[in-house]
């Protein structure tokens, strides 16, 4: 790893407000890596923005009713204040709707098409005739080809993964209309992948220390063979292709939101003054380029974005992509459409934002799938946060002030023990220092509480409370020594909880400045007066837990849409079938529960021109006698059907609510009226 280091999160498309998801996939690794690196003394930026062009934003911008431009103006700006509130620390927030961004990628494309390496290919493509557009990606909905599932998108299905191109999927459906898409001719500009392969996969291989998770996913890409991808498309939303002969086509989403990346560096060096300096950052050999993404990107960040920076040639390639995978909520998969999310922005109207950094980054789910709950959050804060770390510091700071007027003891003559506590400092700083530089941030913060594990195991041991009276000596350097590992606690888990450490370094008067190498020598010198102290983590109550869980499920509810509560529709049927059907009007007579049988009832119709015998099963929710007399649809031409020994000829059309109770369809048309 060089000394320079650039670090970029994934550019959230600017279309909804950010959730827990988010931020565990992306956000939270990359700024606890760049405090970490930063804490180093690395030379490190971290870069981010808001992807705002594609589907994704015209799609919200229709749902919405209001133009994609007010939809990621409207996000845009809450990303960023969500963003310092949650203290992810950002050396430049860009966006892709800027000019410089135009330009850059704008440019990029020139580049490459100058060199001549995309394919122009006239190809036909899904077009919704009605709302005269054609329907590239999220545009048309329909069953995958690889697993079946119905809702897949035209880009990717969300079911499996796979990604799809929309002519792939079965029984496509405009998301605009509804209509069935017509095919269409449409030339577009295919960036040839395939010409990459043997580059691409002598450079993966080259790469060391990537997450499994992550080669496999390429390798797996690789070995299936790349093809050409279309790297613009027929839209009004989007960086126009810069040609003149690409009227109405704009830059496919995935060619121009990496570049982003690029031009928001573009930005940051303009704005700190030194507008070349961008380029030590992106064609620099001695610069590391680390993206921090989900693994629903992969593809685009190890294969895509790496091709298209290896042909315009003078860009460094990412040293690594630490993708992770996604994190589920209460054993759930997140869904924002199902209103199944924790959104950030509500998050810290009721918690400190330190709080969730340091329970997400326990529950990253960096090798696998893993599920935040707000049980786990509550057990964390009280069972770590507040019993181990801030126990520690309460001890420690309490005793000092109480004995020692709130002065730090001065070591003398330490035990091995002394010595050993103090030595763990050392060695838990070692054993972070890797688990960061290998992204296991779970590992990190796991072995910077057991620091504070450590210390209140000393504090116990030796026993201060008995050693004041009987070898004051002793005493003072066990508190000495705590204090010593409190202010190395309070820069271990600096990139975690910055905020509260922010205060813990007050308390002990450590100068925020101090960089890693110096977290072993002593940082509290004796004498040192412990300022008054604070509780630094309080616990959290079962009531405050409960509400959110409360909130969670209430808005699932509300977001549940009408298509969940009842069962989907059936396939389309043709108006023929439907007129084959014999509908009439009819009037109960009598009705008499069968014998042995718990459901069903026995129903004398009256058809007007005939009498019908027709078996209901709706004893569990009829008595017969209070049947009579009401007036029913009738499905009269139904081939006669027996059970328990009885014909029924016909039936009798029942509403069934969400609650499974059923209702008759009634109708005031005299017995025997057909029903059209
Ligand atoms: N907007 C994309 C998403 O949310 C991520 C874009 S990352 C970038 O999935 F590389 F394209 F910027
Ligand atoms: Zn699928």
């Amino acid at each position: 790893m060089s000394e320079r280091i650039l670090v970029t999160s994934a550019l959230p498309y600017a279309n909804g407000p950010l959730h827990l998801g988010h931020l565990a996939g992306a956000y939270l690794p990359a700024d606890l890596y760049t405090r970490f690196q930063r804490l180093k003394g690395k030379d490190i930026i971290h870069i981010c923005g808001s992807d705002e062009h594609g589907v994704p934003i015209t799609i919200a911008a229709e749902k919405e009713g209001i133009t994609p431009q007010e939809v990621v103006d409207k996000y845009h700006a809450k990303f960023k204040e969500t963003f310092e509130q949650i203290g992810i620390d950002f050396d430049y927030y860009g966006r892709t709707s800027s000019p410089v961004h135009k330009k850059t990628s704008q440019e990029f494309f020139k580049n490459l098409h100058d060199q001549g390496v995309f394919n122009k290919k006239m190809e036909e493509q899904l077009y919704d005739e009605d709302a005269d557009m054609f329907l590239p990606d999220r545009y048309v909905k329909g069953t995958c080809p690889e697993c079946g599932y119905g809702e897949a998108y035209g880009d990717q299905c969300e079911q499996c993964g796979s990604s799809l191109s929309p002519t792939e999927l079965i029984d496509p459906i405009s998301s605009i209309t509804g209509n069935k898409p017509i095919l269409k001719k449409t030339e577009h500009w295919y960036l040839p992948l395939g010409d990459f392969q043997q580059r691409l996969e002598e450079w993966i291989d080259s790469r060391k220390n990537w997450k499994p998770n992550v080669s496999g996913q390429c390798k797996s890409w690789l070995d299936s063979g790349l093809s050409d991808r279309a790297v613009t498309r027929d839209l009004t939303w989007g960086v126009p292709v810069p040609l003149p002969d690409a009227e109405g086509k704009v830059l496919y989403v995935w060619f121009d939101a990496p570049i982003g990346y690029i031009s928001a560096t573009k930005e940051w060096a303009e704005e700190k003054g030194d507008p070349e300096l961008w380029k030590t950052y992106w064609q620099d050999e001695d610069t590391s380029l680390v993206h921090f993404i989900g693994k629903d990107n992969i593809v685009f960040h190890c294969i895509m974005f790496p091709a298209m920076l290896m042909q315009h040639g003078d860009y460094v390639l990412p040293e690594n992509v630490p993708a992770n995978e996604f994190l589920n909520l209460e054993g759930k998969k997140l869904s924002t459409s199902k209103g199944w999310a924790v959104w950030l922005e509500e998050y810290i109207e009721d918690f400190e934002p330190d709080l969730l950094r340091y329970v997400l980054g326990t529950t990253l789910p960096e090798t696998k799938d893993s599920d935040f709950s707000w049980k786990d959050f509550q057990a964390r804060i009280n069972g770590e946060l507040a019993d181990i770390l801030g126990n520690f510091i309460f001890r420690t700071t309490s005793f000092t002030q109480r004995f020692f007027d709130g002065k730090v003891p001065a070591l003398e003559n330490p035990t091995e023990k002394d010595l050993t506590a103090l030595k763990a400092i050392e060695e838990q700083k070692e054993k972070i220092n890797e688990a960061y530089t290998g992204y296991k941030f779970r590992e990190a913060i796991a072995e910077t509480m057991n620091l504070a594990r450590i210390g209140n195991r000393y504090f116990t041991e030796t026993e201060p409370w008995k050693s004041r009276k009987e070898n004051p000596q002793a005493c003072a350097n066990t508190l000495y020594v705590c204090t010593q590992i409190c202010g190395a606690l309070s820069l271990l888990f600096q990139p975690v909880m910055p905020q509260k450490m922010h205060s813990l370094r007050e308390q002990l008067g450590i100068p925020h400045n101090t960089t890693w190498e110096h977290i072993n020598d002593h940082l509290v010198p004796a004498d040192h007066l412990v300022a008054d102290h604070e509780i630094l983590f309080k616990k959290i109550e079962d009531d405050m837990v409960d509400r959110e869980i409360n909130k969670l499920e209430e808005k699932a509810k509300a977001a549940a849409p009408a298509a969940d509560k009842f069962p989907p529709l059936k396939d389309v049927a043709e108006f023929d079938d439907f007129m084959a059907l014999d509908l009439r009007a009819g009037k109960i007579l009598a009705a008499e529960k069968v014998k042995k049988s718990n459901k069903l009832i026995q129903i004398t119709v009256d058809l007007g021109f005939e009498k019908r015998t027709i078996l209901s099963g709706i004893a569990d929710f009829f008595k017969p006698d209070e049947i009579i007399g009401k007036s029913v649809s009738v499905v009269a031409n139904l081939a006669p059907k027996k059970m328990m020994g009885i014909e029924s000829n016909g039936m009798i059309l029942m509403g069934e609510d969400s609650n499974g109770k059923l209702h008759f369809v009634t109708t005031d048309a005299e017995p025997g009226s057909p029903i059209t």
